[in-house]
């Protein structure tokens, strides 16, 4: 792959690049569209498929992630990619299972709360496997989906701390109808779960409406997160895990809510963990 980019690169093609985990939905797929539109026709797109191991705490999915190459293959084509890159674990970790394998990229400060607080060596997986992809794909431009905000804001910061050469873009969350979030873990839901997950949804819309309500003069945290539990605790299968509001660029949490305060969720349905977000 990094051969392949550099040489790309030498004949001054540009490369624009979507990381995934695969079991690829319209979400990854408008990923790979925005990717295009970037580069444009003369450019080269690659989309990686990788269930990233480090990334996974030793209680979570890693195992039973969902996984179908061949319809994502076939996805990444429609879509218009130039080049998959599906890497081993051997090849992205040599030695791991040796013990050998010892360097990693840490943020330290945007990874603090949130999914880092929940799941705490999650972001260091990521932003290593992030950094190991830009440097075997050799990307002018990143795509990223706004579903998961913080990770896109801890691979904005990666990437200004460290001088990666990469332009990131975040595209818009692509939802099902009812306003559940795209997202491949969905599979785990049955149908009874499945009706119940539109809470997270639900709760960014009562939160939107909240703040609109205030007309200006802002809402306290308190009174929202209140709000929201309670609107997560009408769902038998459903377990607030956290609801926090911040700023979109430095993801400081804030005191009032109005109008360019972002607010993230994550609820357990079931035995699966889901996550959404959305501006104020
Ligand atoms: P994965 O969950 O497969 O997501 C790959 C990319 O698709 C991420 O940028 C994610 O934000 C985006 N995405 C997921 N659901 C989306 C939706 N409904 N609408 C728009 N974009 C969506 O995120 C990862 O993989 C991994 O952590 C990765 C960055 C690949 C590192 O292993």
């Amino acid at each position: 792959m990094q051969r392949q980019a550099l040489s790309w690169r030498r004949q001054g093609l540009k490369i624009g690049f979507v990381p995934t985990m695969g079991y690829l939905h319209a979400g990854h797929v408008s990923l790979i569209r925005r990717a295009r539109r970037a580069v444009g026709a003369a450019g080269r797109v690659v989309v990686s498929i990788y269930v990233n191991p480090t990334q996974f705490a030793p209680t979570e999915d890693l195992s039973k992630y969902p996984r179908d190459l061949a319809g994502d293959l076939e996805r990444c084509r429609e879509a218009g990619a130039d080049a998959v890159l599906v890497p081993n674990d051997a090849s992205m970790y040599p030695g791991r299972d040796e013990g050998r394998y010892s360097t990693y990229v840490v943020e330290e400060r945007l990874t603090r709360r949130m999914e880092g607080e929940s799941r705490p060596t999650h972001f260091r997986g990521v932003t290593t496997v992030v950094a190991k992809l830009f440097l075997l794909v050799q990307p002018a431009v990143a795509v990223f989906g706004a579903k998961d905000w913080q990770q896109a804001s801890v691979i904005r910061r990666m990437v200004a701390d460290l001088c990666f050469p990469v332009r990131v873009i975040v595209a818009p969350t692509v939802r099902e109808r009812d306003g559940l979030a795209m997202s491949s873990r969905n599979k785990y839901l049955d149908s009874d779960q499945r009706t119940q997950a539109t809470v997270l949804w639900r709760a960014l819309q009562l939160v939107s409406a909240r703040v609109r309500e205030a007309a200006g003069r802002g809402v306290p945290v308190g009174r929202l997160q209140r709000e929201v539990a309670k609107l997560v605790a009408k769902e038998s299968q459903a377990r607030l895990d956290y609801v926090a509001f911040f700023h979109p660029e430095t993801l400081e949490p804030v005191t009032r809510v109005g109008a360019g305060v972002r607010v993230a969720l994550a609820v357990y349905v079931g035995a699966t963990r889901l996550i959404d977000n959305a501006g104020v």
